[in-house]
């Protein structure tokens, strides 16, 4: 299977677009100029793309509310766009939730999720009013009733379910099967939910699903929402109100040519299996909001000949920038940003990182242009899991970001610098 050349991978993504004189544009903002400005390694993100994005998926499903999986690109100036496209926020930590509510998100859209809530957490969301907290255990249950009771104020709370599903994703994102550490189990959750019903101080939503990420198919959705519809049939049945449910995310993206299951599909499977409940809906997808909105925009360092003669391209961004290859093997699109790179004839190379792991290798045997120290390379599809997971590895600073917004780019985060990293650090 060959892969995608530069000209297929460009002509999938319709916000970016090669240019004689300016070479690669996001947005029609020329990328060069952008590393210019602001260095690289930078993330660059495309604001339009992120509310076009929005705005496809409110309008695949309508009566669904959307709460944006906030773990998967969480700066600030992203966040506020996004909470102005109306959607709400799923957050998994008490610095999710701090960033949710600083961005704007309204705190009855929101939603927490997480296996690990601590006490603390747990607190800082009932006290700041949030739309559901989604609980993961009996225990965590109990600790909240208590809270909730101590605190004089009422906790909202949807059961996630663990329904034993495999999402037939990469054994690292998949979160459904009955083996893994999420949700409370479908023959557990029942005596839980008639319990939790009679709590003071709780009012409970419904239930909660999410099974894994990077999706295709719509076969493990169907599985997941036709167990959970059947629990709120059961629980209807036995007198108990199920007021919601929220069908989790993991709605896949194309990162090489694979086929992308469309957002009407999804739509379709939550229609099918809840029609005639009239119960409301809720989704959680990260990724596919955000995912193709962003890139990483890196320089050649230098060019060196591996075993073989194998070309190697080092680049100035690494694994501690975008992990996703090192961490699950996966495939992101490169392409040169320099006009004359763009059209010359590829070869293989490997494209590598400086740091010093065997791991840190963007791509293996890419077909790309023959690139000189001081080119600029676009490592695509950077937006979901990229920033957010980078480390300062080997002592490297973290990356600047900018955001381009109707043909303007702007820093949205500053590039950390080498003696950031010692501060707060002490040598008694
Ligand atoms: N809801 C819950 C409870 C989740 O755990 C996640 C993702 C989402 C929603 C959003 O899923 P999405 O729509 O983005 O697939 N770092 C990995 C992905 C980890 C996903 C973790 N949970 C990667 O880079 O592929």
């Amino acid at each position: 299977m060959t892969a995608p050349s530069a000209a297929e991978l460009l002509a999938a993504r319709p916000h970016l677009a090669g240019h004689a004189f300016d070479g690669l544009l996001l947005e029609d903002v020329p990328l060069a100029g952008i590393a210019q400005s602001f260095g690289t390694p930078t993330y660059v993100y495309g604001a339009g793309t992120i509310r076009a994005r929005c705005r496809r998926l409110r309008d695949a499903m309508p009566c669904v509310a959307v709460h944006y999986a906030i773990k998967a690109l969480d700066h600030l100036a992203i966040l506020s766009l996004i909470a102005n496209e109306g959607l709400g926020a799923d957050v998994v930590s008490g610095g999710e939730l701090l960033r949710a509510r600083r961005a704007g998100f309204e705190p009855r859209k929101i939603v927490f999720s997480g296996v690990g809530k601590t006490g603390a957490e747990l607190r800082q969301a009932i006290e700041a009013d949030i739309g559901q907290i989604n609980v993961e255990s009996a225990e965590e249950f109990w600790e909240i009733a208590a809270l909730a009771e101590s605190l004089g104020r009422t906790a909202r709370v949807a059961f996630r379910v663990n329904p034993d599903v495999d999402a037939g994703t990469h054994e690292k994102i998949t979160t459904g099967r009955a083996t893994d550490k999420f949700g409370i189990l479908a023959e557990e959750i029942f005596a839980l939910y008639a319990q939790a019903a009679k709590a003071p101080f709780i009012d409970v939503r419904g239930l909660a699903v999410h099974i894994g990420s990077q999706i295709f198919s719509t076969e493990p959705f169907d599985a997941a929402y036709a167990k959970i519809a059947g629990l709120v049939r059961d629980l209807r049945g036995a007198g108990l109100t199920v007021p919601a449910v929220d069908c989790g995310g993991g709605l896949g993206v194309a990162y090489r040519d694979e086929a992308e299951m469309l957002p009407e599909a999804w739509a379709g499977v939550i229609a099918k299996n809840f029609a005639g409940l009239d119960v409301s809906r809720a989704v959680e997808p990260g990724r596919w909001l955000v995912a193709p909105a962003g890139l990483l925009l890196a320089r050649v360092i230098r060019t060196k000949r591996a075993g073989g003669g194998r070309p190697v391209v080092v680049l100035d961004a690494a694994m501690n920038d975008l992990v996703r290859p090192a961490m699950y093997d996966s495939w992101h699109g490169i392409i040169p940003v320099g006009p004359a790179d763009l059209v010359r004839a590829p070869e293989f190379a490997d494209i590598v990182g400086p740091v010093c792991e065997s791991s840190d290798v963007f791509a293996r045997n890419r077909m790309l242009a023959p690139l000189a120290p001081g080119a600029l390379v676009a490592i695509l599809d950077a937006g979901a899991y990229g920033a957010v997971m980078s480390s300062t590895y080997n002592a490297r600073p973290r990356a600047a970001a900018v955001l381009v917004d109707r043909g303007r780019a702007a820093l949205i985060t500053s590039r950390q610098q080498p003696a950031d990293l010692f501060e707060g650090e002490k040598m008694p």
